[in-house]
């Protein structure tokens, strides 16, 4: 029997629920359809932090390289450790050391949700730059505290970054409807975004079949509410991917339903799966957070393994479980209760 090794990283918050509860499915799914899933559980989060002085061990990453594929609840505890901290210690890391460049997060209604617009037709898929951008990390603070302070984070695009990721992009395009947006802010932001818009026509001409537009971020934000329909495939840098996919989630009912893959397309390391939500502090002790989300990144990392069938299962089991009326409204149904309907329609 072929088995995947997974590194499960619950995190902090809901995330823990979310990972036990989609590993529950995962397994029944494995189970099912004839392979095995090896989970080896990682306490690192922010309790693992005050205990050790570090995210993760120094390590870390050199753990996590030897496994399959990484499942991932949520990092964050805020009340106790800054964020700075917690992401820059455990959560970019991964991302950027796997060159898990290419982030996938697909927006779509599932039955039996009513998303807050009318939207009859809701179904994008938003590829989000994943290593670089706005998240490079290179900057600094001078004069700290005084009234001369400055604080400077740069951006950073390269060729390399910028070319594969609209490569990937186009790709999924091609796979789907056709479509491709391309998102900048090239009225404002002179140099990167520009760049990118100019990788974009370049790539455009290897890619006859796929009609691509450029539009700004601010023009895709109110063109996701307002004329969803008309989008396909929406590629963004990562802090604007950022803010489109919590608006995605947003669209489809809620971030329990939002999924993530963060993917290393070259195969040679570990990608990592994991919602787009956080670890939602604000209901984090009440059992209600809805682990949708990160069941279906679940099914998208069984797919990225090969396991074709079994993804579509667990994809065929959320549809029931919604269409049912079971988890559709936030707050609604409790995470056990959500999480025995999916294994019951597995
Ligand atoms: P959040 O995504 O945790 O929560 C935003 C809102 O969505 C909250 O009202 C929360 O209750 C709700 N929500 C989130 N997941 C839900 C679910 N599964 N079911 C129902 N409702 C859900 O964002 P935040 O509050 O800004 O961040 C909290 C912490 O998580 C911070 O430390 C932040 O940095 C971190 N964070 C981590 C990740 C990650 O690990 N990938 C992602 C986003 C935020
Ligand atoms: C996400 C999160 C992270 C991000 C944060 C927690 C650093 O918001 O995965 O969307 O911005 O990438
Ligand atoms: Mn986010």
């Amino acid at each position: 029997m072929k088995t995947h090794t997974i590194a499960l990283i619950p995190g902090d918050g809901i995330g823990r629920d979310m990972t036990a509860a989609a590993w529950s499915v995962l397994q029944k799914a494995a189970g099912k359809h004839g392979f095995g899933l090896k989970g080896t559980e990682f306490p690192w989060s922010c309790a693992f932090y005050k205990e050790t002085g570090a995210m993760m061990p120094a390590n870390g990453i050199e753990i996590l390289r030897g496994f399959d594929a990484i499942l991932l609840g949520a990092v964050g505890w805020p009340a106790e450790v800054p964020d700075s901290v917690s992401l820059h210690g455990l959560l970019l890391p991964i991302r950027k050391s796997f060159v898990q460049y290419a982030n996938i997060r697909p927006h779509r209604l599932l039955p039996g949700v009513e998303g807050p617009l009318k939207a009859t037709q809701f179904d994008i898929l938003c590829i989000r730059e994943n290593t670089e951008g706005e998240y490079s990390g290179a900057g600094g603070r001078i004069h700290q505290g005084s009234s001369d302070e400055v604080a400077v984070e740069t951006s950073i695009f390269t060729r390399k970054g910028v070319e594969r990721i609209l490569r990937f992009a186009f790709e999924q395009a091609r796979s789907r409807r056709g479509k491709l947006a391309s998102v900048t802010k090239s009225n404002a932001q002179k140099y990167s975004m520009v760049f990118w818009d100019d990788v974009t026509r370049e790539l455009s001409a290897e890619y006859p079949d796929v009609e691509v537009t450029s539009y700004h971020i601010d023009a895709m934000a109110a063109r996701m509410v307002m004329a969803p329909e008309s989008l396909d495939v929406v590629v963004a840098s990562n802090l604007f991917g950022d803010i489109l996919t919590d608006l995605g989630a947003a669209i489809q009912g809620g971030l329990g339903f939002a999924a993530s893959a963060n993917i290393n397309p070259e195969r040679n390391a570990p990608s990592m799966f994991e919602p787009v939500h956080g670890s939602a502090p604000d209901i984090a002790h009440l059992g209600i957070a809805n682990p949708i989300a990160t069941v279906w990144s679940g099914a998208m990392m069984l797919d990225h393994l090969g396991e074709k069938e079994a993804a579509a299962a667990i994809m065929k089991a959320i549809e029931a479980t919604t269409a049912s009326g079971i988890g559709t409204v936030p707050g609604k149904d409790r995470t056990d209760a959500i999480t025995s309907a999916l294994l019951a329609a597995i």
